[in-house]
């Protein structure tokens, strides 16, 4: 009986190779625990590195499991038919145990007999390595597969592009591959049709990899003592593609997330295409959400690392949400639904639960925060255009810079307004921007810093909401004196009279806090010294600064003259705590304070 369903598809794959004499192993966490380079588990095969390199494996030398797997490299292909960021990978290990001929005649079986997936022989197709340098082609794996009866004309030879795999950091084991398609029923795209090209004719399912080699940090592929096969059949996929389903999402996979959007939605898959591509991205980007909260090694939205990509997903399906009309809360609704039903095969979702449906709802409620203050200025600076109706690029980029909101709202709130955005304005000043950020960040030691490790960078961004604090609940008497940065703490002297309260501490550190959270984007401008003043900001030194000046932007809550670093997000401070505040010298007032350690410290 062919499979229909994720479940019976997973079972079989087990059943299958256990037979073959493989012990099953749990899936790993989708944060890799012992690869630096790479921020996500991206195939089965990223856990076994150790094992893939020789260690010995307490399950034997024959493995196989459903590995969690992201990857996010092809987010912007997802509301295609077939793109994920999150999948269930099927895979398969040989420990330097079988290798080639066992595998493909295992791969044949399993595609083709009637007691698993009984495919159609002849819509099958086959890739091999065409060889390269010193590693020849691999008429072995292509012997094989005729072998077991493939047509030659089905066999398609490709070069490293499309048969070589790994490593899956920036090193480790890697090797020629033999990749295995379904034939969909649409004609060649022309006469060099291949599973090479992109229209859609061949849709992988299956990659036997043949992991002969280590590539290691210096860029040589080393041969490996012990040859492994690592396979990964893709999950979502091959149900597709069993059903005869259009798209990953019209299968068990997704029915059920789908529905729950358009009950909360009103709205329907299907509707029309941008509806469809909505509720693609939210179905998609909430589920690997989930899979990432609820990982034993769990980690919640942030700007850096794991906890940014986290960020992005559910601030972009937030924003999709939004345009289906999802009530305020939805992405945990729809964490419930993937929960429940990955549950029994995951159980770790289960039990993170709790965590997973609170670090939703906070980032929505941040991000709403975000947005929230974006219109504001939106309304205020509509009301300032007059006769023109047409947002220049200048504001439009003010609203992204200082207030993080998306280009996209700013469009949207446009259009209802019945103005226009000077797109191409926008664009001109989002690139120059990204272009001084790259500069700021080469020509750091201008601004005068003795140190200029991230750790710098961060205390001295908190160094600013200190200051930018203290004025709020003090007075704009406060003005720095002076401030120093070890790798451990900021230390702020400033104007001030007399002591300065607990309870007055509290709320500077409290405001400090309140502004890491809220996550503004740090942003750095070049300016006038006068129009930097005209705008608000504060600033030392002012003698020192020429006519241009570098002008350092935190959301609402900080702008001063200064040289820079700082971090990118406030949000990558993590944490402020006021350590000390003391007397420096007459009518001088001093405090030490630390910040949060990222989490990769
Ligand atoms: N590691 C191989 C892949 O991800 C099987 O395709």
């Amino acid at each position: 009986m062919k499979p229909k369903t994720s479940g019976e598809l997973r079972a079989m794959w087990l059943q299958f190779f256990s037979s073959k004499g493989h012990a099953v192993i749990p899936s790993a966490s989708v944060i890799p625990e012992n690869d630096p380079t790479v921020l996500f588990t991206t195939a089965g095969m990223h856990p076994l590195v150790p094992y893939l390199l020789g260690s010995k494996h307490p399950a034997g030398t024959r493995l196989c499991d459903v590995q969690k797997c992201i990857r996010t490299g092809d987010i912007d292909e997802v509301g295609d038919a077939s793109h994920l960021t999150f999948f269930e990978m099927l895979g398969n290990w040989s420990l330097g145990d079988y290798f080639k001929k066992e595998m493909i005649a295992w791969s044949w079986e399993f595609l083709t007999s009637p007691d698993y997936l009984g495919l159609d022989k002849d819509k099958l197709a086959f890739t091999v390595f065409e060889g390269e340098g010193d590693i020849p082609r691999d008429d072995e794996a292509a012997g094989y597969w005729m072998e077991n009866g493939v047509k030659p004309e089905n066999i398609y030879y490709l070069g490293r592009k499309h048969n070589w795999w790994g490593p899956a950091g920036q090193t480790g084991p890697c090797g020629p591959d033999t990749e295995m398609f379904i034939i969909k029923d649409q004609p060649p795209c022309g006469p060099d049709c291949s599973p090479a090209c992109s229209c859609g004719r061949f849709l992988e399912i299956w990659n036997d990899v043949f992991m002969q080699y280590n590539k290691d940090a210096e860029g040589n592929y080393v041969p490996l003592a012990k040859k492994n096969v690592d396979t990964g059949m893709g999950l979502e996929r091959t149900i597709l593609t069993l059903n005869g389903a259009a798209s990953v999402y019209e299968t068990d996979a997704f029915t059920g997330i789908l529905a729950r959007i358009s009950d909360l939605s009103g709205k329907h898959y299907g509707d029309d295409e941008a509806t469809t591509k909505a509720f693609r991205i939210i179905a998609d980007h909430l589920r690997t959400a989930t899979f990432i909260m609820g990982d034993p090694r769990g980690v919640s939205p942030s700007n850096v690392d794991q906890g940014y990509v986290l960020r992005r997903l559910i601030r972009r399906a937030v924003r999709y949400g939004m345009r289906l009309g999802m009530p305020e809360g939805f992405t945990g609704e729809i964490a419930k639904v993937v929960i429940a039903q990955y549950a029994e095969v995951y159980p770790e979702l289960r039990e993170n639960e709790a965590f997973v449906l609170e670090q939703f709802s906070l980032e929505e409620a941040r991000f709403e925060r975000t947005l929230r203050q974006g219109e504001r200025e939106f309304e205020k600076l509509a009301q300032r255009l007059g006769d023109s109706r047409v947002i220049d690029g200048v504001s439009a980029f003010h609203l992204y810079d200082t207030y993080g909101f998306p280009i996209e709202m700013t469009r949207e709130l446009a259009q209802e307004k019945g103005l226009t955005v000077d797109e191409q304005g926008f664009a001109e000043h989002f690139a120059q921007h990204q272009k001084l950020s790259q500069a700021g960040a080469e020509q750091r030691f201008k601004g005068g810093l003795a140190d200029h490790s991230a750790q710098t960078a961060r205390l001295h961004t908190a160094t600013h909401l200190l200051q930018a604090a203290l004025r709020r609940v003090l007075g704009n008497e406060v003005a720095q004196k002076g401030s120093n940065i070890t790798a451990e703490r900021l230390r702020f002297d400033f104007k001030f009279g007399r002591k300065v309260t607990r309870e007055e501490l509290d709320q500077v550190e409290a405001l400090v806090n309140e502004w890491i959270a809220a996550d503004v984007p740090v942003v750095m401008t070049e300016t006038t010294v006068e129009a930097a003043k005209a705008e608000g900001a504060i600033g030392l030194f002012e003698s020192k600064y020429g006519e241009r000046v570098r002008m350092y932007t935190m959301g609402p809550y900080s702008k001063e003259i200064c040289g820079g670093p700082h971090a990118s997000h406030t949000g990558e401070l993590v944490s402020f705590k006021i350590q000390k505040e003391e007397s420096s010298s007459a009518g001088v007032r001093r405090i030490k304070a630390v910040i949060g350690a990222k989490p990769e410290d």
